[in-house]
């Protein structure tokens, strides 16, 4: 299987067939999202909330996102791999922003980067796309400015607002990204931006107007069971799964069922003998 590339991507848009994508934050989940034919590998800052515990995104640094990327890559070497851009890695200015999408590039190995936002961070989208980078934007529920959002919530549902995200969708294609993400917005407000937008156009709880879908890695497994978006499908109940999976575990640890004999490295009989006969001189 080829290395899949923004031309495929392209193709998927114009045959009709959407892409598929999650996200992924280590190599082992990875690989086995590659084995099943996933089209895309975000590597969110979600894993802020999904890994390491923090009720929001903020908290990610470019360290640690290299280093998910990273170990995605190695996990999905022909997968197209997206880093996301953590808070205050390209806010600040457009030279800073195009550094830190260099370094998922470089040091991440990915294949385009992601940041949050609309007609406001058209000047950094400008700069990484003039350096070379692939850009997805990120607009509706941006959950970096979740704060001034009034929390997780959905967007686009009065028509005030869905002009506005209209307009945001219209400028972040202008400025070079060569895809959008639509986060929690109104099935019409998506719509209507697919229409008018030649880029293909994905969504996370944007409806069915879309070239592709995504999903956090934690809520297709049923991994994360904190809270259920609305737009979250569970496919699998992984949180159960392990949940009895300790349990089992730590029963036979207590009754002394676990290592069985099959668990251990014996000696051979005539070492242990000789180990014993030396013991006791
Ligand atoms: O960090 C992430 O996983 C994201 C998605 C919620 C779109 O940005």
């Amino acid at each position: 299987m080829p290395k899949k590339s923004v031309l495929d991507l392209y193709k998927m848009k114009e045959s009709g067939e959407k892409a598929c994508w999650i996200t992924a934050y280590d190599a082992p989940t990875a690989s086995l999202a590659e084995q099943a034919g996933i089209d895309m590998l975000l590597v969110g800052d979600s894993v802020g909330m999904c890994v390491y515990g923090y009720s929001g995104t903020n908290e990610m640094t470019m360290p640690i996102m290299l280093a998910h990327t990273a170990g995605v890559r190695r996990g999905a070497p022909k997968t197209f791999v997206i880093g996301d851009m953590p808070f205050l890695s390209y806010q600040i200015s457009p030279e800073e922003a195009v550094r830190n999408a260099g370094a998922f590039i470089q040091q991440g190995g990915a294949d385009a980067i992601k940041l949050e936002g609309g007609r406001r961070v058209t000047r950094q989208i400008r700069a990484i796309s003039e350096a070379g980078v692939v850009v997805f934007g990120h607009i509706g529920l941006t959950p970096q400015s979740s704060g001034q959002l009034g929390g997780f919530k959905a967007q686009g549902l009065t028509a005030d607002s869905a002009k506005e995200m209209i307009a945001d969708a219209e400028a972040v294609q202008e400025s070079g990204a060569m895809f959008l993400l639509v986060e929690a917005v109104a099935p019409e407000v998506t719509r209507i931006i697919r229409e008018r937008l030649s880029i293909p156009v994905y969504g996370i709880g944007a409806g069915t107007h879309t070239d592709g879908e995504l999903l956090i890695v934690s809520d297709v497994l049923g991994l994360f069971d904190a809270f259920k978006a609305k737009f979250v499908k569970r496919y699998a109940d992984l949180a159960g799964t392990m949940r009895e999976a300790f349990a089992a575990y730590r029963e036979e640890v207590k009754n002394s069922t676990f290592p069985g004999p099959e668990h251990v490295y014996n000696m051979k009989p005539d070492e242990a003998e000789k180990l014993h006969a030396e013991l006791a001189e």
